[in-house]
């Protein structure tokens, strides 16, 4: 674990975390720290998973090009996010996370364990 208490979370199969574009990944830690784990042209994303505006679900977004550059439609609103930094245009800002392949693998440097299904 480094300083910061985030490890490399083990979420599951590239292949068949890739069958979908968006996400939820249920936190250890209760909602509030749920993740958004998004698919977009080969490349995964990590990305906190409520929208910084009003609390939109981002894992039910549309992935779309923006700028030529990933970005997640909020449902609710519509604001976009940057995948890669969490930026936004009218200076809104999701936390991001890195994300890592390994032997088929897809982790997450995360301060909590992650799953695909919700806790008991
Ligand atoms: Fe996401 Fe308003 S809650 S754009």
């Amino acid at each position: 674990m480094d300083e910061s208490g985030k490890e490399w979370r083990c979420v599951g199969k590239v292949e068949e975390l890739a069958r979908k574009k968006c996400q939820r990944l249920y936190s250890a830690g209760g909602k509030t720290w749920d993740l958004a784990l998004f698919h977009s042209k080969g490349v995964f994303y990590a990305m906190e998973a409520w929208c910084s505006h009003l609390g939109g679900p981002l894992f039910t977004g549309d992935i779309e090009d923006y700028k030529g550059r990933c970005h997640v439609m909020c449902p609710w609103h519509g604001y976009m996010f940057d995948l890669k930094d969490g930026s936004n245009e009218i200076g809104l800002k999701q936390e991001v996370h890195d994300v890592k392949i390994e032997n088929g693998d897809v982790y997450i440097l995360y301060r909590t364990e992650l799953s695909l299904t919700a806790p008991e």
